[in-house]
């Protein structure tokens, strides 16, 4: 399954703001005493993780992105060196400060499905993902958990998909409509059926049973509809991208689907909004 780059922009300042700031606080005070670290992002798209997390971690650090995507990866080298205050290419890397940090970057292109082993053995102090554990699927949740207990690793992820979502106005093929989007959503990403909505919980039990201690927190995008805001963007694209992905899974009417599709596009309809539920999980192994 591919993302585009544009997609990615999109919900970056969304994604931003709605990671939990508790967890992350959390997460960052493991390594406070850590003048110097090493992070594995997996399933990076276009770095925008890094862009997140960089500035609350500590001075020095050293992340390796990875993702199959070569044109993310690519999207992502243009986009930290834009974002950085200094940025210079070392070979295949780049050495960036932002603000106090110095953030030296890898670029590993690696089918995570099958190579996450080689991904882990790079051996970096925190492994971290954002929107990817609603792709995988239980099984290999299962099979990470297990390397990364091998490995001693701790986890910090965020935005993983959690199934809830409530759309402003209420229409009646609400219920329907995710539902189906549910279905669409368990199709093989890649990593056999896609855990979808499962994954937050999944993830916690697969690293409880592999002796973490596994913290959570809600991370649920809220956003709205205004005419002419960038917002407005992402919440059109998202009700275009349901609405498709139900279409695919033919399971509803053609036509209840472009009912709910016009009224969620309707500009004329004030107070539109929609919840769409996330959850970030800290985990560590005891
Ligand atoms: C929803 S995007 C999230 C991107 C980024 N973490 C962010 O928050 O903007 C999921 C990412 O997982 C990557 N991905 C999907 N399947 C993959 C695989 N088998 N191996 C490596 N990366 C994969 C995609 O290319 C994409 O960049």
């Amino acid at each position: 399954m591919s993302f585009s780059a544009e997609w990615l922009a999109l919900r970056e300042p969304v994604d931003h703001r709605s990671v939990s700031a508790s967890l992350r606080a959390e997460a960052a005070a493991r390594f406070a005493s850590r003048s110097d670290m090493r992070v594995l992002d997996m399933g990076c798209g276009s770095g925008s993780n890094l862009r997140g997390l960089a500035p609350f971690l500590g001075a020095s650090q050293h992340w390796t992105l990875a993702d199959w995507d070569e044109r993310l990866l690519a999207h992502a080298r243009a986009a930290l060196m834009r974002w950085a205050d200094e940025a210079r290419e070392e070979g295949e890397a780049l050495a960036l400060r932002k603000a106090d940090k110095s953030v030296r970057v890898d670029f590993l292109k690696v089918d995570l499905a099958r190579d996450v082993e080689r991904a882990l053995d790079a051996a970096p102090d925190l492994v971290t993902a954002a929107a990817f554990f609603d792709l995988v699927s239980a099984e290999w949740i299962a099979r990470f958990a297990q390397a990364m207990a091998q490995r001693r690793l701790p986890l910090y992820t965020v935005l993983t998909y959690d199934g809830r979502e409530s759309w402003s106005p209420a229409h009646d093929a609400d219920s329907a409509m995710l539902a189906a989007f549910h279905l669409h959503q368990g199709k093989d990403k890649g990593f056999g059926p896609a855990a979808g909505p499962a994954a937050a919980r999944a993830l916690a039990d697969a690293f409880a049973a592999q002796g973490y201690d596994v913290r959570r927190a809600p991370s649920p995008w809220r956003i709205g509809a205004l005419e002419g805001a960038p917002e407005g963007a992402l919440f059109g694209e998202l009700a275009k991208g349901a609405a498709q992905a139900v279409r695919e899974t033919g399971a509803l009417a053609p036509a209840l689907i472009e009912d709910w599709l016009a009224m969620r596009l309707d500009a004329g309809i004030g107070g539109r909004a929609c919840e769409i539920g996330h959850e970030d999980a800290f985990a560590c192994p005891r």
